[in-house]
């Protein structure tokens, strides 16, 4: 994939601002990024917090070629390759399913893809913010959350991050887009994150809670969780909070 990179000071949000280039017909690997989000989005109409300089807020436009029962995958894609970019930089991330990176079970960077409908076709826009400082973290994500600054010791920009992260985005979306994709994929989300398989966990879906143990992905990226009946729960979507031994 070739990238192009747009910067801006100062945008709603990147993935806003990401999906009008695609509406305009921006090309696959057109990617938005800004010092500040003045309306950061996370899943479910979250805010993503989003100060000036104390994160990358990155949005990239992919325009894929398989078939759109796959494009949950997306999401674990860009999960791996936001992985492998924080182990650069000596982190060493957990993914809890679908889309949360974390490091010793506090929150550093988060994904939202959403698909937009243009002149050119389905498109889908990746946004990642990945924490580069706790300094302004406010007091009801300061237990939950952590930052590259935490983690290290050391100041990272955003621009050192975007380009440990582009190429490993090129790379797991090209194994994505390829033959084996969706399993190649999966596998590596596995080799990745903790909650694959044998994770307690409570699953918010709408309109109910559903606590189990986790067993593994459906081909799709759906998550399996193994409930006291024995029987197995498809989640398609919803929020997963692990569930601790005593409580
Ligand atoms: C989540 O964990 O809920 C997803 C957070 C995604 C945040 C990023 S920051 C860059 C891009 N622009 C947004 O408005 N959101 C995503």
């Amino acid at each position: 994939m070739n990238f192009t990179i747009l910067r801006f000071d100062s945008v709603e949000s990147t993935n806003t601002e990401a999906a009008a280039q695609a509406r305009q017909g921006a090309a696959e690997g057109l990617c938005v990024i800004a010092e500040q989000q003045t309306s950061g989005r996370g899943r479910q109409a979250r805010t993503w917090i989003s100060e000036k300089g104390s994160g990358l807020y990155f949005s990239v436009v992919l325009r894929p070629k398989f078939d759109t029962r796959y494009f949950p995958l997306i999401t674990l894609m860009a999960g791996v390759a936001v992985h492998d970019a924080l182990e650069e930089f000596g982190i060493r991330p957990d993914i809890k399913w679908v889309n949360d990176i974390l490091v010793n079970d506090k929150k550093i960077a988060g994904i939202l893809a959403e698909t937009v409908d243009s002149p050119d076709g389905l498109a889908v826009v990746v946004g990642i913010g990945i924490n580069l400082t706790s300094r302004n973290f406010p007091d009801e994500i300061a237990e939950t959350a952590t930052s590259i600054g935490s983690e290290t010791g050391k100041t990272c920009t955003a621009d050192d991050l975007a380009e440990s992260l582009t190429p490993f985005l090129s790379y797991f979306y090209e194994i994505l887009s390829g033959p084996n994709g969706p399993a190649d994929i999966i596998a590596a989300w596995r080799r990745r994150s903790t909650y694959f398989s044998g994770k307690t966990v409570r699953v918010t879906l709408a309109g109910e809670v559903v606590e189990g143990d986790t067993d593994g992905l459906e081909e799709n990226g759906a998550l399996r969780v193994k409930i006291s009946d024995g029987s197995v729960r498809i989640v398609q979507a919803g929020d997963v909070e692990r569930v601790r031994p005593n409580g």
